[in-house]
């Protein structure tokens, strides 16, 4: 994806992504998006926040929400993002995003929304039941992307439509208000083997912090022998592994424990049947066990270590939020005025 507006937007390239506070982080979000943001903090100037605002779409024990929120600001240290070098921060320390997300509100229109298909997952049989946020959520998303003025985000497959929502509503304002290129139309980062990592359990669903069953995924505080023990029970054929990645398209769980081994290892598919092609599960999820031991303990060994200085994270946050607002009121004043509000 490119952007192929007739006025392109020709400002820096900013990186921006964040992740929810509403569960226990998984191998697909330390794949699908971790590991991504620890990469291009070095390319380029780098935003990763917790979403918080986004978690509460859902019910969130107020109790607990700050520990989480805190959790996911530990992984992102413990995954390698350097304070000094990303701004790191909560969501709802930054008004701004909230703030341009009611003027994109009244960007979006009901049509694009109606097409989000995370919504009708999320609100399940009982839409009407499900909150008001939960339906405009990618609007604050397009928000949190654009307050910065990204122009790159990573994330999993999954959020894939919600970066075309982005493109939209930043392609509408830019002309409902006569700004061409005033925001990037933004470019989902997806690439590379761990951008949609599948259930243990079945090789059809998504691994989700959602998911009733534990086995289905890794979680990024379980021990060795947690991974050891769901690597060994994940759900496999019979066959050997082929030679040929066109051949796993019809074994969805051969893909993807295939697909986590070259995550991990930071290589393709196809190097990793060359090394196991003729070899079963038997012997291929034993050195899977290895590698996924070998690469997440260590950083499950810091993520605890942060955890337990909670005044240090929140040091780290607080600054990290100070830090973005500069950049983010800028464009919320910037937005304001070319909406015509008095005063801006
Ligand atoms: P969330 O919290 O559901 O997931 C965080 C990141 O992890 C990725 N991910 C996966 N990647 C590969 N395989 C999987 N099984 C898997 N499951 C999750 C997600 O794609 C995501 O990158 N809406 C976002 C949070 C958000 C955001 C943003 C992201 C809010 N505003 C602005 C980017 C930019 C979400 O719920 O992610």
């Amino acid at each position: 994806m490119t952007d192929d507006s007739p006025h392109p937007y020709s400002g820096p390239r900013r990186v921006l992504s964040g992740v929810q506070p509403s569960g226990a982080l998984h191998l697909g979000n330390y794949l699908g998006a971790l590991v991504k943001f620890t990469r291009l903090q070095h390319e380029m100037d780098t935003f990763i926040f917790v979403a918080d605002l986004h978690a509460i779409t859902a019910w969130q024990d107020p109790a607990k929400l700050a520990g989480q929120t805190r959790e996911i600001a530990a992984a992102y240290l413990a995954s390698g993002l350097d304070p000094e070098t990303a701004t790191i921060f909560p969501q709802s320390m930054v008004p701004e995003h909230a703030e341009l997300g009611w003027i994109f509100n009244c960007v979006a229109r009901l049509g694009w929304l109606d097409r989000m298909t995370q919504f009708k997952e999320k609100s399940g049989k009982h839409k009407e039941r499900a909150s008001v946020g939960l339906y405009t959520y990618p609007v604050l998303q397009a928000a949190d992307i654009l307050v910065y003025k990204a122009t790159h985000v990573p994330v999993g497959e999954d959020q894939r439509q919600h970066l075309e929502l982005t493109r939209d509503i930043a392609a509408k304002f830019n002309h409902d208000f006569g700004a061409p290129g005033f925001f990037p139309l933004p470019d989902a980062l997806t690439e590379g083997p761990g951008a949609r990592v599948m259930s243990l359990r079945d090789g059809q669903a998504k691994m989700s912090k959602s998911d009733p069953s534990d086995l289905s995924r890794i979680n990024l505080l379980d021990d060795a022998d947690a991974i050891s023990q769901k690597i060994r029970k994940a759900r496999t054929d019979p066959e050997p592994l082929p030679d040929d990645p066109e051949a796993l398209k019809a074994r969805p769980e051969a893909a993807n424990l295939v697909g986590i081994y070259a995550a991990l290892g930071g290589r393709s598919s196809a190097e990793v049947l060359a090394e196991f092609a003729g070899q079963g599960f038997g012997a291929f999820k034993p050195k899977l066990a290895e590698l996924a031991v070998e690469t997440l303990g260590p950083v499950t060994e810091r993520m605890r270590r942060y955890m337990a200085d909670p005044a240090e994270i929140d040091r780290i946050l607080t600054a990290g939020a100070q830090r973005a607002r500069a950049i983010a009121a800028v464009t919320v004043a910037e937005t304001k005025r070319r909406v015509g509000f008095v005063g801006a």
